[in-house]
């Protein structure tokens, strides 16, 4: 295959997105729209990619960073005057000699590696072509370039909808998917004499197909998923939920089992036999090993999960570690720098924040643990708060492995529990607990006799007065 240079156009606000952030900056399944056509354009082949931008330096900075160094060239179109425009400043920067151009839109994040494929091997196919064009039948052709083709049924141009002259031609299904591949210097030139005689006063990159001639342009029946560009929030979701259902089958297929819809980012792995519930939202770097469970509802954004884990119902975490054979949940909330030990438990209502839970260590039951350090074994009772916050500064509470702590005890930090030591219940500590050591600070409780009956009757006689 002769090798080819990836243009994707990508400038432009996208009004009808009504968004302060560009469109193709719009997340979907975890990475901006242009990230996907881009990806595709390299797994298709091309050498290099060109990305034209309205030079905004967040999208550049969003977009580089996955790919690889050297590959990829951003230039900026400022103001937007057209796809045709969009497309001549890429030509401009082309590496040295490229033939041969595959031209995407930045907003099309469902085209595949497969299809861009055959539109670039269409240029070798008779009649030899100096561009292919993808175009789709679909239903509802409205607000598509339609294709028109001549009385033998060749491609003589595309007419946009706002240019549409007829009921026949808008009646014609077959549309411009905006994905092409052409020979460098015909383009160029049909570029060239491109005119904005149309009613947005644009540049259209596909008068080329008119401007080239009849017989040098082919369309290439593509699937109607290619067709997906994104121009507003509605089809923003329809895309992103095509996504979601594209990424449940990848995984399905290497071995996770999905019930119902759980949505899932294209940036997540998963391990063999994990099996992953309905509604389960799994974001950004997170990773889930094998064989771990991840039921109903559970949220997780950048959280490493080690094989066998168990992750209940309706628990939320972030930015955080749970290694191997850990239970997590239901209910519980892991937020940033938390680091769950092998095997350990964090069950229902307990809130974990910048803590290390060593292994084996638990809390079952409505706890905050902010700011520590547990040790191995160690158990946690009902309603233990880490008071790690003076209203100024955070500071640390370590307790020592297999200590126990006793339910609704505050440890007041900074403050140390020794290994081994134990903490009565209702136990404010404020001072550390050497290893071994009991600590009780409560009052003593007392006993009085017939005291109950005697002071109802007390009562009873006030209410009635
Ligand atoms: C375009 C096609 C239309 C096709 C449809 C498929 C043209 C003239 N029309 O229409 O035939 O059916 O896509 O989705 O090409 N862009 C630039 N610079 C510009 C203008 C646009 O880089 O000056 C980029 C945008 O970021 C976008 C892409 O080009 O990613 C397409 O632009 P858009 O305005 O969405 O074109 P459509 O109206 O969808
Ligand atoms: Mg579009």
């Amino acid at each position: 295959m002769v090798p080819f240079v990836a243009i994707v156009l990508a400038a432009g606000q996208g009004t009808r997105m009504k968004s302060a952030t560009p469109k193709v900056l719009h997340s979907l399944a975890g990475r901006p729209l242009v990230a996907y056509p881009l990806r595709a354009a390299f797994e298709a082949g091309a050498a290099h990619a060109v990305l034209v931008t309205s030079g905004d330096p967040a999208l550049a900075a969003a977009v580089i960073s996955g790919f690889p160094e050297g590959k990829l060239t951003v230039v900026t179109q400022s103001p937007p005057r057209g796809t045709g425009d969009g497309a001549r400043i890429a030509l401009e920067a082309l590496p040295e000699g490229t033939e041969r151009v595959l031209i995407l839109y930045g907003d099309t994040p469902l085209i595949r590696a497969q299809d861009l494929g055959e539109l670039v091997a269409a240029l070798d196919r008779a009649p030899r072509p100096d561009l292919s064009v993808m175009t789709c039948r679909v239903a509802q052709p409205k607000g598509y370039g339609r294709a028109l083709r001549d009385a033998e049924g060749r491609l003589v141009e595309i007419r946009e909808e706002r240019d549409l002259r007829s009921a026949d031609e808008r009646a014609v299904d077959e549309v411009n998917a905006g994905l092409y591949a052409a020979r460098v210097e015909p383009l160029r030139s049909a570029i060239r004499r491109l005119t904005p005689d149309n009613s947005q006063g644009e540049y259209y990159l596909t008068d080329a197909v008119k401007l080239l001639g009849v017989g040098r342009s082919v369309a290439v029946l593509g699937h109607s998923d290619a067709l997906r560009g994104v121009n507003d929030r509605a089809q923003l979701h329809a895309a992103e939920e095509l996504m979601f259902e594209r990424i449940r089958e990848r995984h399905a297929v290497s071995g996770v089992t999905f019930r119902g819809d759980p949505r899932v980012d294209d940036t997540v792995e998963i391990g063999e036999d994990a099996v992953i519930e309905a509604g389960v939202r799994l974001r950004g770097q997170t990773r889930i090993g094998r064989g771990a469970q991840i039921d109903v509802g559970a949220v997780l954004d950048d959280v490493e999960v080690g094989d066998a884990v168990s992750i209940r119902a309706y628990s939320v975490l972030r930015a955080s570690v749970v290694r191997a054979e850990a239970q997590i949940g239901p209910f519980s909330h892991l937020r940033p720098e938390s680091e769950i030990g092998e095997g350990a438990h964090i069950g229902n209502f307990v809130e974990v924040k910048k803590t290390r839970v060593a292994r084996g260590a638990k809390a079952n039951h409505l706890a905050y643990l902010g700011d520590g350090e547990i040790g191995e074994k160690a158990n946690i009772g009902a309603g233990t708060i880490f008071c790690n916050y003076d209203g100024f500064a955070k500071h640390r509470t370590v307790v020592g492995a297999e200590a126990f702590i006793g339910s609704d005890s505050q440890l007041v930090a900074p403050v140390t529990i020794g290994k081994g030591a134990y903490v009565a219940t209702g136990t404010t500590v404020t001072k550390d607990v050497p290893d071994d050591a009991l600590a009780i600070g409560r009052t003593k409780q007392e006993n009085k006799e017939g005291y109950a009956s005697r002071l109802r009757g007390r009562l009873k006689v006030k209410k009635g007065s």
